[in-house]
Order: C-alpha cells, then sequence, then structure tokens
C-alpha cells in the first residue's frame, strides 16, 4: 500500500514539473508571475485620473535621482531591489512621498522593511509612517530595520482583515494621506481591505496597490471606480496602481 502510494506521489511530482515546464514562457526570469492581458475600458477613463497621470510623471522623474544605497546598510541583495528601478518600484515610491509630502503614511505588509525605509527616507519633518503586518519585523532573518528607524516608523501587528483589528486601528487609517498596501494577495484579503478603506480612508486619500498585474488582483484593479492610474512601466513589475479615493460612499 505505502509503495503504491508512494508511486503515485512521485508520478504527480514528475506531472506537475513536466506541466510547471511545459506552461512555463520561454525567457531566463528567475520569477515568473502569471497574469493577464485586459483591454482598455471606461474603468480607466475617470475624468479626474489625468492628476494620477501627472503625478506619476513627476514621481518617475524625480526617482531618476533617487539613490537608495544607505538604506540597504551595507546589504548586496537590498542594495540591488532598492535601486533597481524601474521594474522594483522603491525609488518610485520615494520620489512620490517627496512630492506628496504626506504627514502620515500606512503601510500594510512591512515583510522586511524595504517599502517602509524607501518611503520614510522621503517624509518630511512632521511626517510618520504606520506599517501592518502579522509577523513580526524583529523575526524576519533577513530584516532590514533596526530600532532607530522606529522615531519615524510604527510596526502594528494585526490582520487588517479582522473586523475588531481593523476598528482598532481605523483612527490611524482615518488620518492617512498616502496608503500603500503591500499584503497577502490572496484574492480575499486586497478586496475586502479595499472595502473597508473606502469606508475610512479621508476623501483625496493617495492609495498605491502594489501587485496589481497579479491574477488575484486584476479584477480588484478593474472594478475600482475612483481616478486611478495604471503606472506599472514607472514603477514594480508586478504591477503599480494609484488611486485617488473620492468619498466613502462610492
Ligand atoms: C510582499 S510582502 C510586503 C513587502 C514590503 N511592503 C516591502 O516593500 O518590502 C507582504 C507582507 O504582507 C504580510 N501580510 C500577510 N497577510 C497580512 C495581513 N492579513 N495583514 C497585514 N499584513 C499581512 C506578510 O506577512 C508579508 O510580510
Amino acid at each position: 500500500m505505502r509503495a503504491v502510494a508512494g508511486r503515485l506521489a512521485s508520478k504527480a511530482l514528475v506531472t506537475g514539473r513536466a506541466l510547471r515546464w511545459l506552461l512555463r514562457p520561454p525567457s531566463s526570469a528567475l520569477h515568473l508571475e502569471w497574469t493577464a492581458l485586459v483591454d482598455a475600458q471606461e474603468d480607466e477613463r475617470h475624468p479626474a485620473s489625468a492628476e494620477l497621470f501627472e503625478l506619476a510623471i513627476q514621481a518617475a522623474s524625480r526617482a531618476k535621482d533617487v539613490d537608495l544605497s544607505t538604506l540597504a546598510r551595507g546589504r548586496d541583495d537590498a542594495g540591488r531591489l532598492l535601486n533597481l528601478w524601474p521594474g522594483e518600484h522603491y525609488r518610485f515610491l520615494a520620489a512620490m512621498v517627496a512630492i506628496v509630502q504626506p504627514l502620515l503614511v500606512v503601510e500594510v505588509g512591512t515583510s522586511t522593511g524595504l517599502g517602509a525605509l524607501a518611503m520614510a527616507s522621503a517624509l518630511g519633518p512632521a511626517g510618520r509612517l504606520v506599517t501592518f503586518d502579522i509577523v513580526p519585523w524583529r523575526t524576519l532573518p533577513d530584516n532590514l530595520l533596526c530600532d532607530a528607524d522606529f522615531v519615524t516608523i510604527e510596526q502594528r501587528l494585526g490582520d487588517l482583515s479582522d473586523d475588531e483589528v481593523f476598528a482598532s486601528n481605523a483612527d490611524v487609517l482615518a488620518r492617512a494621506d498616502l496608503v500603500f498596501v503591500d499584503g497577502p494577495k490572496d484574492g480575499r484579503f486586497e478586496p475586502l481591505l479595499h472595502r473597508r478603506l473606502k469606508e475610512t480612508l479621508q476623501p483625496g486619500a493617495l492609495v498605491v496597490y502594489d501587485d496589481i498585474r497579479l491574477l488575484t488582483m486584476v479584477e480588484l484593479w478593474r472594478s475600482i471606480r475612483d481616478p486611478k492610474f495604471d503606472a506599472t512601466s514607472l514603477g514594480h513589475w508586478t504591477g503599480t496602481g494609484l488611486v485617488r479615493f473620492e468619498s466613502p460612499s462610492r
């Protein structure tokens, strides 16, 4: 019995590998993701989207001169990611913060701290950044943050898809000028968070959605009716979407 199960498992493994190999587009990329090409439709044609187009162009122009090397703290892997732009989004995010000058940035998804450090590096003297995760930054082996960063940065632990967690953090979200959403992209969390953000954020808040080209994010991106601009070519290769939240009711 055990031998049969073992043979079946190894057959499934080989079939899975063969399928992945067959479906893999011809490319030498280290990291591949499936995406969908979706035709341009009216959802991209909000009259107020032109302002986001301008902001993206200004941020891209500024990002050319942004150098985030010092944030890498001597780590080559982090330095490469932080400065690989366009493609990675960190210089673009820092440039955007430098232009918008938000008093409060909220990030959803801290991970190793690259996004938080990039955005915090461009804040004005009164600017603060609150970053949410379900995992404490200290516990990640390749974490880049250190205690000294927590003058401008605060990490809050909790799952914002949980009603109680969201409610207990709604005050900080309601004050945010810029929200960077970079969570699990599991097809459930971001649509739920988007609905909650619509009820909570102040009108005029700028929301940057990471990874809008991932299959789990395509539908959410298409469904957004506020002014929006797909800035993927100027940001992250997996997709960068800018949204200007209009009013809580829309
Ligand atoms: C792609 S990483 C974030 C990368 C980070 N923003 C950066 O720029 O370096 C996604 C993060 O989302 C976190 N995450 C997963 N589920 C979450 C949830 N429900 N609430 C908040 N964060 C979550 C993961 O622990 C992970 O650290």
